[in-house]
């Protein structure tokens, strides 16, 4: 059996650790029928659309995508690819995953930490304008039905984990309305998971919280600005953004991409490290019941982990990107190539 899956390589890095992450996931064995397509600046160019109709299509059609960054230009032009499809197909929770690869050396040893970002509205709506010269208003959408789905969803998961503890992060000391609304929609949800010890943490304490002590925390779940900023603040505790993995899952569909993004300073020079964009693809091969595939290339990443130099730079290695997944693919092939994987 074959997964079809929709492939958006992105643009800046995204094409290179695309192509790394693809032939790694195909070195497993698993069969993938990739539809892929261009986004972004670069599809508005050939198809005078920034989301060509054929890639909304693909995706309904297999409500599963695989996704590199894409770049968004600051302060004008147009709005992000990534926000218009979480909204398209009601992504609603972005699932982020903080743990640490072995033999990376970070600042925290045995980070285990998940963030669950609400990824529909908050300040993302993309409800802005000028109320006269000079001054521009953003609105701050919050709702009752979105904030019980995430809440729900970040308590289901961790009954299911077997997970301890969620924290709530807010800044309703000030919106007292929106943020207000969110913690009082938790609480309401935490009732029903008596299991799960909950708490409420202010975002800015939380922060300093995180850089003191990430290990109080199991995990955290947040509107989707706080989200967005905390989890870059994670991903520093287990090496930065080239590790750090995040799905995008709906009812329906799910798009898998890393937390980084189109890093243009490193573009088209075999630099970047695909690390993250193939833990995505971990995320990716979990959720398409691919378990042991998954567990293959989860052992092999850690094994080139061991060996500094066939790592990429960003973390003192030589290796290109390139380089990086053929040193996966290798791990990979002894592996099966062991007499216990013969028989
Ligand atoms: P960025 O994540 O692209 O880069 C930040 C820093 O991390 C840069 O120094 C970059 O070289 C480094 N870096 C990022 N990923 C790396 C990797 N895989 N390997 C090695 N080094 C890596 O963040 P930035 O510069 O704020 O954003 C650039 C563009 O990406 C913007 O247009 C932004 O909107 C877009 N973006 C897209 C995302 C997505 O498509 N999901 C997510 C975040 C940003």
């Amino acid at each position: 059996m074959s997964h079809k899956v929709t492939l958006i390589p992105g643009d800046g890095i995204g094409p290179e650790v695309t192509q790394a992450t693809v032939r790694i996931l195909e070195a497993t064995g698993v069969k993938f029928e990739w539809e892929s397509f261009q986004v972004g600046a670069d599809a508005f160019e050939k198809h005078g659309e920034y989301i060509p109709k054929d890639a909304l299509e693909s995706i309904e059609r297999t409500c599963v995508a695989l996704k590199g960054p894409v770049t968004t230009p600051v302060g004008g032009g147009f709005s992000s690819i990534n926000v218009a499809l979480r909204q398209k197909f009601e992504l609603y929770a972005n699932f982020r995953p903080i743990r640490n690869l072995p033999h990376i050396p970070t600042r925290y040893p045995d980070v285990d930490l998940i963030i669950v970002r609400e990824n529909t509205e908050s300040l993302y709506s993309g409800l802005e304008h000028e109320v006269v010269p000079g001054v521009v208003e953003s609105l701050k959408i919050i709702t009752e039905k979105a904030s019980t789905r995430i809440a729900r969803f970040a308590f289901e998961y961790a009954r299911k984990n077997q997970r301890k503890k969620i924290h709530a992060i807010h800044k309703a000391n000030i919106m007292k309305l929106s943020d207000g609304l969110f913690l009082r929609c938790c609480r309401g949800v935490a009732e029903e998971y008596p299991e799960i010890t909950y708490g409420e943490h202010i975002v800015d304490n939380t922060c300093m919280q995180l850089v003191m002590n990430p290990y109080q925390y199991d995990m955290l779940v947040m509107e989707n600005l706080y989200g967005d900023i905390i989890s870059d603040l994670c991903a520093a505790f287990v090496g930065g953004l080239g590790f750090v993995p995040s799905a995008n899952l709906g009812d329906h569909c799910a798009i898998f991409e890393a937390v980084h993004g189109s890093a243009p300073d490193i573009a088209g020079k075999n630099l970047a490290n695909p690390t993250a964009l193939l833990r995505s693809g971990l995320l990716m091969l979990r959720h398409l019941g691919e378990f042991d595939a998954s567990l293959q290339i989860r052992n092999a990443l850690e094994k080139v982990y061991r060996h500094p130099e066939k790592l990429t730079k960003d973390i003192g290695g030589q290796a290109g990107t390139s380089e990086f997944a053929d040193g996966v693919i290798e791990e990979m092939d002894k592996a099966k190539a062991t007499p216990a994987a013969v028989h």
